[in-house]
């Protein structure tokens, strides 16, 4: 199934080549006008290194823990709700993150079951936004812990966006005979993805299993939008009381700000991730590795500091995690690894990542992603955010 590929923008490349075109364009998303989406990466780009010529190191350990989850190099599978990119889905991508020897984060809109992701891979931490009443949560959360989710990550920084001013992909509620007619030309023009899934069972359903209960009928996607959507907006209360019905690790992912950052520390929570959902929210909010520093400042030495969004090399690894990330998430990267190539398409990402950890991390002389520093990067003047500091908790 194609051959191996050397950099995620090839990776992306062939997805787009394989995948239906509203396929490709759900995987693109971003919102608005798209400054966050480019200014995630935009923002890589804008820091350089400060490499070593002599007395390098030989061996580089990239090893380390998230969340109490042994992982051999500094980035896991940030959580993506996305449906008909491959008929493994995200079970394809636990076993290779798995086979990576790295943990899943997986959302609760995704298409597969907890128990058959957990299954592919020991280390997944299950993501939940706030939606549905109280008892729900806690059947969704009773639910995931019975599967052997080792850690719970609570997404809430969603504001419902509603436009993209290049064009939003159709996704039908469900593949009835009228959505596969409108969608059939888009299919055909792709016969490997189609055969895929033709192979395997036939059409994707669109449904989203871990917000189903147990003998209801199947909950669609939008039909779960909509819940989500009527649920009344949680406050630091509420997140506390998330934090304290999960007696486990638990990440609270997309946070930008400094006071945020603190008030997540009073909530009890083991992380965080700097994230502006990759850009698919309210459009505007400053690259997460921008706004690192500050928070990392404020919070760094009492929870796990993550970072997500633009990640797309290795090089973009090692400047998280020298500006003070303790790991990163990743989410498209490793949907076009799964759209170019399912299972082996993911491991490819993971691999190309690892490489380019390994070459920035001996540019640099270190010889463990422990010993990075701020010293290791050039950051341009007027290059960091501090988001929400002139408020102190
Ligand atoms: C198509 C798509 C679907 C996503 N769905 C979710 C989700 O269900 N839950 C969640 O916490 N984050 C979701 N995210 C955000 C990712 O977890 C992550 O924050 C983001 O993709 C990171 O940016 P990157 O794509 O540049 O790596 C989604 C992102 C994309 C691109």
């Amino acid at each position: 199934m194609g051959k191996w590929f050397e950099t995620v923008a090839e990776a992306r490349r062939r997805a787009k080549r394989r995948l239906p075109r509203s396929v490709y364009g759900a995987l693109l998303a971003g919102s608005e006008k798209g400054v966050s989406f480019r200014d995630n990466t935009a923002a890589f780009a804008e820091l350089g290194f400060a490499p070593h010529v002599a007395d390098l190191s030989a061996k580089r350990d990239m090893a380390t823990t998230v969340m109490g989850q042994q992982i051999s190099l500094p980035v896991i599978i940030s959580p993506t709700g996305v449906q008909a990119v491959h008929p493994d889905g995200e079970v394809a991508v636990a076993r290779a993150a798995a086979a990576r020897g790295t943990a899943m984060g997986l959302s609760s809109f995704a298409s597969k079951p907890v128990e058959e992701v957990v299954a592919a891979n020991s280390s997944t931490f299950f993501q939940m936004y706030w939606m549905g009443d109280k008892d729900a949560m806690v059947r969704r959360m009773e639910r995931a812990r019975a599967a052997g989710a080792v850690g719970l990550i609570a997404t809430l920084d969603w504001s419902f966006s509603n436009g993209r001013d290049w064009g939003s992909p159709w996704i039908p509620e469900r593949l009835d005979l009228k959505a596969i007619a409108r969608f059939a030309p888009e299919g055909l023009s792709r016969p490997g993805w189609l055969l895929d899934f033709l192979r395997t069972g036939g059409v994707p359903d669109l449904t989203v299993p871990n917000l189903t209960d147990p003998g209801e009928p199947p909950l669609t996607f939008f039909g779960a939008y909509g819940e989500w959507m009527q649920t009344p907006l949680p406050t630091w209360d509420d997140v506390a009381w998330m934090r304290e019905r999960w007696d486990g690790p638990f990440m609270l992912k997309g946070v930008c700000r400094v006071d945020d950052a603190r008030r997540a520390v009073d909530a009890g929570v083991t992380a965080i991730s700097v994230s502006n959902h990759g850009g698919n929210n309210l459009d505007g909010t400053p690259a997460p590795i921008r706004a690192l520093p500050a928070v990392v400042e404020a919070v760094g030495d009492r929870i796990e500091v993550l970072l997500d969004g633009g990640v797309r090399r290795g090089g973009d690894v090692v400047k998280a995690l020298a500006l003070g990330a303790r790991a990163v998430m990743i989410g498209r990267a490793y949907l076009w690894g799964l759209g170019a190539a399912g299972q082996a398409g993911v491991e490819n990402v993971l691999d190309i990542l690892r490489g380019g950890i390994d070459s920035a991390l001996l540019g640099l002389g270190r010889s463990s992603i422990h010993e990075l520093t701020p010293d290791d990067v050039v950051v341009p003047p007027g290059f960091t955010r501090t988001l929400g500091a002139t408020e102190s908790v």
